[in-house]
């Protein structure tokens, strides 16, 4: 099998490293990849949005099945043009992509199929009097939302309703571009949130070992927001009683709610939950991997990769072959200095082969590049090192990752200090 995966992060790097595993794999290629992820693939200079150039190069090189990893060519309608060139492509259709591409479409969709999220409102630029009348309804802090993908920047959570009214002011006047012609205001849920990664044909589905990503730059959840700074899997928080209630609640509607309105959803869907004393809640919906996420959940599939997407892009998924390891992995982000504002790029990493893989330690790369010879910075995000504990608890796991990053070294590198902290707290509080 011949297979093409686009993208040029951690998580494409932790999806070459898996497919690369398979012995069905036998031509792998990555566009554009980056240092590390060419170690495991051959990379191919087409850009992820460049979606004509991928279609032409899957059918010049045979490709059998392409692994889309960013959300933005799904958004584009990557799927449906290499379908209608009978490629095989894992990921949904742009119509299905607007859950996460459209938050209006979310949020009407989740309403429509009963399915508990925040209460909110959805609003054009010609409704601004009625934005702020609702923003003003609810009790502060009141979450503010661009409609469109925004790199992450979308989401104000504002602590007045001053600060909400300037938030959808600002948006609906075209301070956030496209994106923010709509907005969707919203109430603000407390609880602890986790990620859900959810494989579907668009009828079968699997779920993946659910996770928890680390948001903020600063250590105890403080300091402005990030790509990710780090995850780990399973996430405690994430009972086996609260998952047959996701699965009921939330999944299994939706992608019941996909099929029914004639679109089904296929590919991997990223449930973005808030853990709320009533239950859980849907915070959003990505149509895609997360990332860091990404980078602890899949070392943890214990089954041929190549092989389960292969299904899911073909409509005959088998969920029972979707196994897990009984493990945890840990992922630990290592950026740039002044990330997530300003950063510099260009200097050279060292020690990338020095944390022992007999340990579980896999390094993945984000924002790297390959300089005469040399492994530079070329990202805010430069490297996940991760370590997937097989023998030990969370907490050996959690020193593993921390042993491997001392070994790594590059000018500025930052990185926090406590990955896994909550789970631990978690695991104590629960005596085990
Ligand atoms: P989103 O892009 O919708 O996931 O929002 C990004 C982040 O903003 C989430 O991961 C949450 O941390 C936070 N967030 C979004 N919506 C809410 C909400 N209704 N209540 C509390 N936090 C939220
Ligand atoms: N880790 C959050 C995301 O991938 O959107």
């Amino acid at each position: 099998m011949n297979v093409l995966v686009i993208g040029s992060g951690g998580r494409e790097h932790a999806l070459v490293w898996k497919l690369r595993q398979s012995p069905q794999v036998e031509r792998l290629f990555c566009a554009p990849g980056n240092a590390g992820i060419a170690r495991q693939a051959t990379l191919v200079p087409i850009k992820a949005a460049d979606i004509g150039g991928l279609a032409a190069f899957a059918e010049r090189e045979k490709i059998d099945l392409t692994v889309v990893g960013p959300e933005q060519p799904l958004v584009t309608g990557i799927v449906d043009e290499f379908r209608r060139r009978g490629l095989a492509i894992f990921g949904p259709t742009q119509y299905a992509a607007q859950l996460e591409g459209s938050k209006v479409f979310a949020k009407d969709f989740l309403t429509r199929y009963s399915v508990p999220t925040a209460r909110f409102g959805a609003f054009t630029a010609e409704q601004e009097a009625e934005a702020v009348r609702f923003a003003e309804s609810l009790v502060p802090p009141v979450v503010v939302k661009a409609d469109g993908l925004a790199a992450g920047k979308g989401v104000l959570i504002c602590g007045s309703r001053g600060e909400a009214i300037e938030g959808i002011r600002s948006m609906l006047r075209g301070g956030f571009g496209d994106a923010g012609r709509r907005v969707v205001v919203e109430e603000f849920l407390t609880g602890e949130e986790a990620s859900i990664f959810v494989l579907t044909d668009g009828e079968r589905f699997a779920t993946l070992a659910p996770a928890q990503d680390h948001k903020r730059i600063l250590d105890g959840d403080l300091g402005k927001n990030t790509g990710g700074m780090g995850a780990y899997a399973p996430a405690p928080v994430v009972t086996s009683a609260l998952l047959t209630r996701v699965t009921r609640e939330i999944i299994r509607p939706t992608l019941d709610g996909m099929r029914q309105d004639g679109y089904p959803y296929t590919g991997c869907l990223y449930v973005g939950l808030m853990i709320t004393e009533s239950g859980p809640k849907v915070l959003e919906f990505n149509c895609r991997f997360g990332d860091p996420e990404a980078q602890v959940v899949i070392p943890l599939i214990d089954a041929d990769l190549a092989a389960v997407l292969m299904a899911v892009a073909q409509g005959r998924l088998d969920p029972a072959t979707v196994r897990q390891h009984p493990a945890s992995a840990v992922c630990v982000v290592m950026a740039s200095q002044g990330y997530p504002d300003d950063y510099p790029t260009g200097r050279e990493i060292l020690g990338l082969d020095r944390p022992a893989v007999d340990d579980g330690v896999v390094v993945f790369h984000a924002g790297t590049k390959e300089e005469g010879g040399r492994v530079v910075t070329a990202g805010g995000r430069v490297l996940g090192v991760t370590a997937v504990g097989y023998g030990h608890d969370l907490e050996g796991t959690i020193r593993t990752a921390y042993g491997a990053v001392r070994q790594i070294t590059f000018d500025g590198a930052y990185f926090r200090s406590d990955i896994g902290a909550r789970a631990l707290h978690h695991l104590t509080r629960n005596g085990r």
